[in-house]
């Protein structure tokens, strides 16, 4: 699964570079995604990108420094970016240690911005890739379920509670996520079977089940799952 969702970056990001000069990721937290940042780092797949035409962002990033050893940037850090040795300058790390937390969405909201030279008033800008996971209880980036995040329409990036694991999270919201031009979700284990058959198979329930509400403007949602992940897919 690792391998194929690799083989899938590249294959992007060689045609958006080829396209627009440079291919801008919005990479997924979690555990999932750490075999498919360290199968990109194999000599095979790293030589086909131009990985100083990548721009590196985060799909949601948890409040803690980015040496915590729950941190997206770290996670991607140390399996990615320092292997490939991606100049800082492309890195585009959510500073969600920041006290103010909703200070700390604006900040990388301009990022995103700045990186697009367009303004926050602008429609959301279309990222070429943008990685996603699925929680067990449906959740995509760091929108859970019931959470306040959910219904955001009027920003790219919002700090939300999330009283399910009594934190604060930072996370893009789904008017970014839905424009991109391809979503790619990771899941993995059978612990995500459920999670992953009601978001494919399920009936519609975009409160309880946020995955639902993935729908990418352009059409291209592509799900790399592996079998323990995929073993209820069908049953209903
Ligand atoms: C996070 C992620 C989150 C993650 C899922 C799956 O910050 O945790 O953004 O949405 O992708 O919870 O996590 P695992 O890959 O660890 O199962």
């Amino acid at each position: 699964m690792a391998l194929s969702a690799a083989q899938t970056f590249v294959s992007l990001g060689a045609g958006a570079i080829a396209a627009r000069g440079r291919f801008v990721v919005a990479l997924s937290g979690g555990s999932t995604p750490r075999d498919l940042y360290q199968a990109l780092c194999k000599p095979e797949l790293r030589r086909q990108l131009d990985w100083n035409r990548v721009e590196f962002f985060w799909g949601d990033e948890r409040t803690v420094p980015p040496e915590h050893h729950e941190s997206n940037f770290r996670m991607a850090h140390d399996a990615l970016l320092e292997p490939l040795e991606v100049a800082p300058a492309h890195i585009h790390r959510i500073e969600a240690e920041r006290a103010d937390v909703d200070a700390a969405a604006d900040a990388y909201a301009l990022k995103v911005a700045d990186c697009f030279r367009i303004s926050l008033l602008d429609p959301p800008p279309q990222f070429d890739l943008v990685l996603l996971g699925l929680g067990t209880d449906g959740h995509v980036a760091s929108l859970f379920p019931g959470t306040r995040a959910l219904g955001v329409t009027d920003r790219w990036v919002a700090a939300n509670e999330v009283p399910q694991l009594s934190t604060t999270r930072i996370t893009m919201t789904f008017p970014l996520i839905n424009r991109a031009r391809t979503v790619v979700f990771l899941v993995a284990g059978d612990e995500k079977a459920a999670a992953l058959a009601d978001a494919i198979d399920g009936r519609h329930d975009r409160a309880r089940l946020p995955s639902q509400r993935v729908r990418p403007a352009s059409g291209h949602l592509d799900w790399f799952v592996d079998r323990a992940a995929a073993s209820e897919l069908g049953a209903t």
